[in-house]
């Protein structure tokens, strides 16, 4: 990642707020396409969506970019938090600026708390991990908190029960398949999974997994089917994996960004407790697959994305992918 260089004029607030947008461009995105630009100018922070990085047959309304850009908000005011910084948020302020998606203020110094540190390092540590999970089950207070994270976020944590996952399955298989026969699908992933290409963006090829016979299959980067199935593999990994849906009340831009806060606050609440998790939109991509799964989740709210949720299988947190410049993400007015 570039440096960003400070001049003397740089007051102590644009230093904060800079270094909290810089913690935030490791937010997780879809396809790792990374759709944010920030803009700091005295006392504020502005996220912008980067239109040039969304994708148009995987995302043609553009839900999955603001949802990505409410992570990177999320991380942002976590890093803000645990630097006892305030900060008053508006979401959407410009209704001229849609692409404006939110602005961050400095209010003030205001008290660390021990949560907001943990999380500011979870942060640093967190991955997609798409590896298989241990045959250990994720304990229910973790849950409970994860839950929690997400309800103060603005959006709603709704775990699937045991009796709800044949019909996440078949979501994610209908899903799977609608995509896998869609050339412009096919063309998304092509131009977004590669080995670094000094982008800094991408899927790595490394980052990925062998088509394994799963409980919930995960989404194939090949964008090939998969060739093990649940019924004949000798074994199903994610036995004790919990899956866990996003939902919001309304599905608005609004709603978007607050879905994409609550992932964060899932993911880095999940990270913290030690446990690992990978993010799966597939089912919410497409429409009827995403209808399937707002039917199996008890027909209430809509569905944002799903979290697979697991205790990690070995101790490294696996492969990194790369991330743009900061220079190229991040602007900076002084003043
Ligand atoms: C909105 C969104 C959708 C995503 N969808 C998927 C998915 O369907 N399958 C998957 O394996 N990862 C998915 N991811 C994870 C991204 O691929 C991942 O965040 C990105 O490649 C960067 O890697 P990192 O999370 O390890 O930093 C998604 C992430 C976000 C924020």
């Amino acid at each position: 990642m570039a440096a960003i260089q400070f001049t003397d004029r740089g007051s102590a607030v644009n230093r904060t707020l800079t270094s909290a947008v810089l913690a935030a461009l490791d937010a997780p995105s879809m396809l790792n396409t990374q759709p944010w630009q920030w803009r700091i100018a005295g006392d504020r922070a502005e996220l912008r969506a980067d239109r040039r990085r969304q994708l148009p047959a995987l995302d043609p309304d553009g839900r999955l970019m603001t949802l990505s850009c409410g992570v990177a908000l999320h991380h942002a005011r976590v890093a803000l938090g645990a630097a006892g910084a305030g900060v008053d948020v508006t979401h959407l302020p410009d209704a001229d600026e849609p692409d404006l998606l939110a602005v961050l203020r400095y209010t003030g110094s205001v008290p660390k708390t021990g949560n907001a540190e943990r999380l500011r390092r979870a942060i640093s540590v967190r991955r997609s991990d798409r590896r298989p999970f241990l045959d250990v089950a994720v304990p229910a207070p973790a849950l409970d908190r994860m839950r929690a994270a997400a309800e103060a976020a603005g959006a709603h944590l709704h775990l699937v029960n045991p009796a709800e996952v044949t019909a996440v399955v078949v979501a994610a298989g209908h899903a799977a398949d609608v995509e896998r026969a869609d050339p412009a699908y096919r063309a998304d992933l092509a131009a977004w999974v590669h080995t670094d290409d000094g982008s800094g963006t991408g899927v790595p090829p490394a980052t990925t997994e062998p088509n394994g016979a799963r409980t919930v299959p995960i989404r194939s980067f090949t964008g090939r089917d998969t060739d093990a199935s649940v019924y004949d593999a000798p074994e199903v990994a994610d036995r004790f994996a919990r899956y866990a849906v996003v939902v919001t009340d309304h599905d608005t831009p609004r709603d978007w960004l607050a879905a994409g806060e609550a992932l964060s606050a899932v993911l880095l609440t999940a990270t913290a407790e030690g446990l690992a998790t990978s993010p799966m939109s597939d089912m919410v991509e497409i429409v009827a697959a995403r209808e399937t799964l707002r039917r199996a989740i008890g027909n209430v709210g809509h569905p944002a994305i799903v979290v697979r949720i697991g205790v990690p299988g070995r101790g490294d947190t696996g492969p990194r992918s790369p991330r743009r410049a900061a220079s190229d993400a991040v602007e900076i007015v002084e003043g």
